[in-house]
């Protein structure tokens, strides 16, 4: 068993992950500075497996943080969740991006070098793939310019850290290109919790089916896919939570970096998610078409073999438990967080 410090820890993915690590056995240390976040994900997640885990409120920009957790605890590995990640911000305060996401890693591991740590898991995601690539997009195919400033930073940031683990063998680094995570813990006790008007569709979806939204915006009904409407490869949180784990056991024993493609396999267009939570969860979803937003591609899903065989991971979870599961949590905290 493993100690590991779990930056971001209290967020969406990091909050399962948190979860899962702690139901195998390993002592987790998150790091948040909870600007996206709140203390009572991670107090679910004691109550949910029953062990605590430690908490330090801190930055990653912040080296008297990071120095002060490494300090004070013999950490065998980190998972490095922290960032922002909301696309649209990101064009419009892009500096505020470069530097929690990109000057934040960098001074992580900094960091993780003065503490002679060199076990890294990187949060990254399928938006750095070229978007002229066919999927299903496996890690042989070219990354790409993405088409936003969130998706640049963890471009940039999968460069460095391949750059920084040819230069020193000491690294050994797993980057996970996670498509597009949904769901929820099935005890429906921690979420997905967005602030303000949530950019990604499964939010959004439930906030309507829960009477905090009026309507869903489909975005696009002209794309060249099953019904006009765009394709995703949506993941259960869980699964990608476990995913994590089978990283670190990677890592663990194995050096240099390497990137594993996190998803399901397969494509659901979004009318296809929003008649299935309606039929599922037995609510209705009212929406409208609009525009395509900007810098959405048509198609994008995963090809996730080298996971299967390098990781022995795989998605146990279809798309109807990632909808009741979403259902399931929003329905018990129809206000996230805030109860
Ligand atoms: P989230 O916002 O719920 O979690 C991120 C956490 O990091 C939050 O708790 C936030 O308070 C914390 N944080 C942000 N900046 C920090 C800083 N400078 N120092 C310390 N803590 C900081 O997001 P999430 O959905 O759980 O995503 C986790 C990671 O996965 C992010 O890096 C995200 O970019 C990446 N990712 C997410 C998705 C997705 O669709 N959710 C897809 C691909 C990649
Ligand atoms: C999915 C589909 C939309 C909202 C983004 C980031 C990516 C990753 C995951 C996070 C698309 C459509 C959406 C709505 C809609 N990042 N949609 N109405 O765009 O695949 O990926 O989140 O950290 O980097 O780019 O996910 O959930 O926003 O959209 O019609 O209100 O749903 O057009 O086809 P996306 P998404």
């Amino acid at each position: 068993m493993a100690k590991i410090l779990v930056t971001g820890g209290a967020g969406y993915i990091g909050s399962h992950t948190c979860l899962e690590l702690l139901n195998a056995g390993h002592d987790v240390i998150v790091l948040d500075n909870l600007s996206n976040s709140s203390e009572e994900s991670l107090y679910r997640v004691q109550e949910l497996s029953s062990k605590k885990l430690d908490f330090v409120q801190g930055d990653i920009r912040h080296d008297q943080d990071l120095d002060k957790v490494f300090n004070q605890y013999q950490i065998d590995a980190v998972i490095h969740f922290a960032g922002l990640k909301a696309v649209g911000e990101s064009q419009q305060i892009p500096l505020t991006y470069f530097d929690n996401n990109i000057a934040g890693s960098i001074n992580l591991t900094k960091a993780m070098e003065r503490a002679g740590i060199f076990k890294l898991v990187f949060s990254s995601s399928a938006t750095v793939y070229d978007e002229a690539n066919i999927s299903p997009l496996n890690e042989n195919m070219p990354t790409g310019m993405p088409s936003n400033n969130y998706g640049y930073t963890k471009l940039i940031v999968e460069q460095l850290l391949e750059k920084m683990s040819e230069a020193d063998p000491r690294w050994s680094i797993a980057l996970l290109r996670y498509f597009n995570p949904v769901g929820a813990h099935k005890s429906g006790h921690i979420g997905e919790d967005p602030q303000g008007i949530p950019n990604n569709l499964m939010p959004y979806v439930t906030q309507v089916a829960v009477g905090r939204r009026e309507k869903l915006s489909i975005y696009g009904n002209d794309y060249n896919t099953v019904d006009g409407t765009g394709v995703r490869d949506y993941i259960h949180v869980v699964d990608l939570a476990n995913a994590h784990l089978c990283a670190l056991n990677n890592r663990l024993i194995n050096n240099g970096c390497r990137a594993w493609n996190i998803g399901t396999g397969n494509g659901s267009s979004v009318l296809e998610v929003k008649n299935a939570f309606e039929k599922v969860n037995g609510v209705s979803i009212a929406f409208e078409f609009a525009p395509r937003r900007s810098g959405d591609v048509a198609i994008s899903f995963a090809d996730s073999t080298r996971a299967k065989e390098e990781l022995n991971w795989t998605a146990k979870f279809g798309l109807e438990d990632m909808l009741k599961d979403s259902w399931n949590w929003q329905k018990q905290n129809p206000d996230g967080y805030q109860k």
